[in-house]
């Protein structure tokens, strides 16, 4: 462990806490103390330097991978993932297994994916409740859930699919409760039979592996030609060396995909209804562009890229409520960092919420104005929800597809409603920051 005088003054434990119960307030008070540098230290593990320094970030995306571990980082986020997990692995054999993933993750891959993101989002449109307060988070959940198990594992509707979905279920609402949040530590690693929360999680993994185990036998089987999903992509690619992505592997991707991908993108959609109630204009400008460009159609892939408006409020939306406040990168050995040493074995941590809201940066920050984004590009190391470099979110251009549709067919098919006195506040849900009690809004009538 780096000697303390070693690194940048932070808050104390005590002072710590507020991460938990308010983390964007919490991260607001370190930057007015102490400015672009601060380091958060939590009992147990390396610390944390947070930093907010633009030409700081272009330095770790840009650095040597070798040195800035992001898999060491990303272990805490997820027991059951398993170590052979993209997330979880560094340079070199990260490299090697992000190369196999990509293709799957292609922008042009995603035409493919529109339909499945069009019916999950018109199904949970169909069961809001009008004309009463009802939480839109489970609901924004219920759709990447659901686009996950058809566009990424590939299932439909047949039975495999069916106790698939019960048991995955199960286990993300597990570890996207109260409890679930604390699997990371060891202690909480302890399987005391089935009544046990990391116990249950232990059994319905096994139940999941058994299914996933049993489907990828029978596509190598029967071939994956004409298909799309993400799955049979990954059981058809193929190493250099032309050997096969082994099962155990493409077993840890698909935890991976299904955590990093729902949660995420589910509490980014949630936070852009947020911001579309409370600015009542902005709604109704995103709404005319998308009644514009679908006509009388139903969306699918055609209009996705049509959508520059909404692009930019969804941008606005991940630059003030990012839910993956900062990324961390495990530091192997000691690095300068825009002339400041730091000591190996501490966790840097690019902030997002705070470069985002940086003034020189984004003039006004606090407010929400998405015309931000049509009217200036922004560069990798000022404007970063998906993280950076060669550890740059995978599935970004799968998330704002999907974003894209199904904010589109909620703007073309219903009027969601701000509910009085409400103030969202961002609480953990998993590994993603969402809007205080599934943010609750009114839908009150459907224009279909
Ligand atoms: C709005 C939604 C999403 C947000 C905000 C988000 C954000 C992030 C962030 C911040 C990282 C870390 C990057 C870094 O360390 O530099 C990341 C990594 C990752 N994300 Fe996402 N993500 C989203 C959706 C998705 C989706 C839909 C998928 C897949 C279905 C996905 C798969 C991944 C994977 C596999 C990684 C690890 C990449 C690597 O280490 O090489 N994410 N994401």
């Amino acid at each position: 462990m780096p000697p303390s005088d070693a690194l940048p003054p932070g808050p104390s434990l005590f002072a710590t806490f507020d991460f938990i119960r308010n983390p964007f307030r919490f991260l607001d008070t370190c930057a007015r103390r102490y400015g672009d540098w601060f380091t958060v230290r939590v009992p147990g593990v390396a610390p944390f330097v947070f930093i907010s320094d633009p030409a700081a970030v272009r330095e770790i995306f840009l650095g040597d991978p070798d040195a800035l571990h992001a898999g060491e980082a990303n272990r805490p986020l997820g027991a059951f993932m398993g170590e052979r997990s993209s997330l979880f692995l560094d340079a070199p054999q990260h490299l090697r297994q992000r190369r196999l993933l990509l293709p799957a993750f292609h922008g042009e891959q995603m035409a493919s994916h529109a339909d499945a993101m069009r019916d999950a989002a018109d199904n949970a449109i169909a069961s809001w409740p009008r004309g009463q307060p009802f939480p839109i988070h489970p609901q924004m959940r219920a759709i990447t859930f659901e686009t996950i198990i058809r566009a990424v594992f590939g299932f439909a509707n047949d039975s495999n699919g069916a106790e698939l979905r019960v048991s995955l279920k199960k286990l993300f609402a597990l570890y996207s409760s109260r409890i679930g949040t604390l699997f990371s530590l060891p202690a909480m690693q302890i399987d005391a039979g089935r009544w046990s929360p990391w116990g249950r999680a232990v059994r319905l993994t096994r139940q999941i592996d058994s299914i996933l185990y049993a489907e990828f036998a029978r596509r190598r089987k029967e071939g994956v030609e004409g298909r799309a999903d993400v799955l049979s992509m990954l059981l058809a690619a193929r190493y250099e060396d032309g050997q096969p992505l082994p099962n155990n592997v493409i077993r840890d991707e698909m935890y991976t995909l299904m955590l990093a991908g729902h949660e995420t993108t589910a509490a980014t959609m949630a936070w852009i209804v947020n911001r579309l109630v409370t600015n009542p204009d902005v709604m109704e400008r995103a709404r005319a562009e998308v009644l514009l460009v679908l006509g009388d159609q139903q969306i699918d892939a055609s209009h996705v890229g049509k959508l520059k408006y909404l692009e930019a409020v969804i941008n606005e939306t991940m630059r003030l409520d990012p839910v993956v406040p900062n990324i961390g990168r495990g530091l192997k050995r000691a690095m300068t960092i825009a002339g400041r040493e730091l000591p190996a074995g501490v966790t840097i941590a690019p902030c997002i919420y705070l470069v985002h809201r940086r003034p020189e940066l984004w003039p006004n920050p606090e407010q929400f104005d998405p015309d931000r984004f049509l009217e200036s590009r922004q560069t990798p190391y000022t404007f970063f929800p998906f993280g950076g470099g060669s550890r740059r979110c995978l599935g970004a251009a799968f998330a704002t597809y999907q974003m894209k549709i199904v904010i589109a067919e909620i703007l073309s098919r219903v009027e969601l409603r701000k509910v009085d006195g409400y103030e969202a506040h961002a609480i953990r849900r998993g590994i993603a920051f969402a809007p205080s009690e599934g943010l609750p809004v009114i839908c009150h009538h459907s224009k279909s």
